[in-house]
């Protein structure tokens, strides 16, 4: 064995929670504010799901799908104070990826061990100097059981219906109130219910009800977290 002093693993904040919850909006500030990576792992679920549907790969062949799983060609294009642009093989994805269709495939494919178990290191992956903000389900508990930082957030399934519905409506698009709870239980059910790493905060993660907080009250919440745990040069 070695002597060698194992490098330093970059740092992690582990961000975990339900979908709609606003953990995409707060990954995005952390990350803009400490000058982070970003991992969007929704996104990887939501691309194999997408993946599969375009080549109509059964969504319960869960041999193919980890395949797909494994093979995708994706980059994530960051940019400062905007969701990174998405490309599945060399396409441009983004607008695809946020439908309805996709986030409801997603569930499903992630809720295959196989599927799960074959992203996991690209996961990882993303774990690089100077830290990663890491958005997802399995965040704290899985991916990155050692990460720094675990922050669980929570909200009401109204209130996260309420703020997709607004999200939907400021776009111009048609939205139902009703039939959004009803998707946003579905997929709870489907995300907390399921065999493999299901939707759960980690024992020592930090948790916070969002309901009837703003973005900014939930990124300050995070912040002052984070300034106490690593020890950063200066947070402004
Ligand atoms: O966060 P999102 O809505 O983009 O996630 C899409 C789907 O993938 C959702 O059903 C939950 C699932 N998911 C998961 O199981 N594990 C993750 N780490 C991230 C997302």
């Amino acid at each position: 064995m070695s002597d060698a002093p194992k490098p330093t693993l970059a740092p992690v904040i582990a961000v975990d929670g339900p979908s709609g919850v606003g953990k995409g909006t707060l990954c995005q500030r952390l990350a803009d504010r400490l000058g982070w990576h970003l991992l969007d792992s929704g996104a990887l679920y939501r691309l194999t799901a997408l993946a599969a549907l375009n080549r109509e790969v059964a969504l319960d062949d869960e041999a193919e799908l980890a395949a797909v799983a494994a093979g995708l060609e994706v980059e994530f294009v960051a940019s400062r104070d905007q969701p990174p642009r998405i490309l599945l093989a060399g396409m441009e994805v983004g607008v695809e990826l946020r439908g309805e269709t996709c986030a409801a495939a997603a569930s499903r494919v992630a809720a295959l061990p196989a599927v799960r178990a074959a992203l996991l290191q690209r996961q990882r992956d993303f774990r690089q100097a100077p830290g990663l903000i890491a958005d997802g389900r399995d965040m704290g508990t899985v991916v990155f059981p050692d990460a720094g930082l675990k922050l669980f957030l929570n909200a009401s399934a109204e209130e996260r219906a309420m703020r997709r519905y607004k999200q939907l409506r400021e776009k111009g698009l048609d939205a139902n109130l009703m039939s959004l709870v009803e998707e946003i239980n579905a997929r709870d059910s489907r995300d907390a219910g399921r065999a493999v790493a299901p939707l759960q905060s980690a024992a020592d993660a930090e948790v916070l009800d969002t309901t009837s907080l703003s973005i900014a009250e939930v990124c300050d919440w995070a912040l002052r977290l984070a300034a106490r745990r690593f020890d950063f040069p200066k947070i402004a």
